[in-house]
């Protein structure tokens, strides 16, 4: 049996360095190491052998079995990268110069928030950070927006609960800093991601960014506000762009205002961006009210403030000519890759 299992093994070697192709190659695994191969006939036949024999027997089947395996591996190797040499030599020419590798790029809402975060540092102030999910006290209340106040529909909110929703404005942060800082004076800006269950349309997401500013202390005026948006607009949109306040309301500032500047499409003769007006809106803003001030833990006696909150996407599109804030969340690579 020996000799047998020793003469089967040295012939089906021989016959597997005569095979020249991968096909024949399995037909060779099949018929030495299949079900029905000599091999596995023997190794069944073990039992039947005197129990002296079997182990003898057993140990020279699998290291015969081990051997072939091991042989059939080395020249399916062989074989293969036979094959795929030839179609490496024919189709890579290692002279022609290499795809260039593509860099990621920030995303523009990330560009515009950090051209902003940059204008607003070099004036002093720092960014502070307030939550996405907030409770309706923060959102509304300590706004100046009592329960059932009709001011809160300004805001379409998507509430979680009865008392926790998706922030509407980056205002509620106003009051988390005045808290944290009090009593020493702000300068603070607070970037971050808002939400409103308003119908989508060119002007509108249910999801953008806004910046809100915030600057508390002694004797700080509507001309200090005025001072820093028009800095803020200058450096943003340049120096020839002219900057328009306009009466407005807001129940967290008194007296409140809203910006616009001259159009950039149009050069302020009047086009469809600016609805034929000449003028494009970029931001709220307003002298903090006292009771807010108060809700912050400031004596509106003694400090005064000014608060300001802009759209980031807004300012993007009117930098850029982008007629649609949808592009900016669809993940459209074309859009994405013309800036930065
Ligand atoms: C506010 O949200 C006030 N909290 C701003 C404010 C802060 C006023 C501090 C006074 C003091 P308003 O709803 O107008 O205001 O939004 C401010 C800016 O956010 C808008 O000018 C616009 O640029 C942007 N914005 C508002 N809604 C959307 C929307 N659905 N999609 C994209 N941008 C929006």
């Amino acid at each position: 049996m020996l000799q047998r299992i020793a003469h089967l093994e040295e012939e089906m070697l021989k016959r597997l360095s005569a095979v020249t192709s991968l096909e024949s190659l399995d037909r060779w695994r099949i018929e030495v190491l299949g079900k029905k191969s000599e091999l596995v006939k023997i190794q069944r036949s073990i039992g039947q052998l005197p129990r002296e024999d079997r182990p003898r027997v057993g140990d020279r089947s699998n290291r015969a079995r081990v051997t072939l395996e091991k042989a059939f591996e080395k020249r399916k190797g062989e074989l293969e990268k036979r094959r795929i040499d030839p179609i490496l030599r024919e189709r890579l020419d290692v002279t022609l110069p290499g795809w260039p590798v593509r860099l990621g790029r920030l995303h523009p809402s990330t560009q515009v928030l950090r051209e902003i975060q940059s204008i607003y540092s070099e004036m002093g102030f720092q960014v502070f950070d307030g939550p996405e999910i907030e409770t309706d006290t923060y959102n509304f209340e300590l706004l100046n927006m009592p329960e059932n106040h009709p001011a809160r529909d300004m805001w379409d909110t998507l509430y979680i609960s009865k008392t926790l929703l998706l922030r509407t404005h980056t205002s509620p942060g106003q009051i988390r800093a005045m808290r944290a800082f009090c009593p020493e004076p702000i300068r603070v800006i607070l970037p971050g991601k808002c939400y409103r269950y308003e119908a989508i349309t060119a002007r509108s997401e249910v999801m953008f960014h806004q910046v809100e500013g915030l600057a508390v202390g002694r004797g700080i005026t509507m001309a200090d506000l005025k001072g820093v948006l028009i800095e803020f607009c200058k450096k943003m949109f340049g120096l020839e762009r002219k900057v328009r306040f306009r009466c407005s309301h807001f129940p967290f500032t008194e007296p409140s205002v809203e910006v616009d500047i001259d159009c950039l499409v149009c050069e302020g003769s009047g086009c469809s961006v600016c609805k034929n007006t000449g003028w494009v809106e970029i931001l709220g803003a307003g002298m903090v009210h006292p009771k807010v001030l108060e809700n912050g833990g400031y004596d509106p006696e003694t400090f005064s403030g000014f608060a300001f909150g802009m759209g980031p996407e807004r300012i993007f599109m009117l930098k850029h000519g982008i007629d649609d804030i949808r592009l900016f969340f669809r993940n459209d690579l074309r859009f994405l890759w013309q800036f930065g």
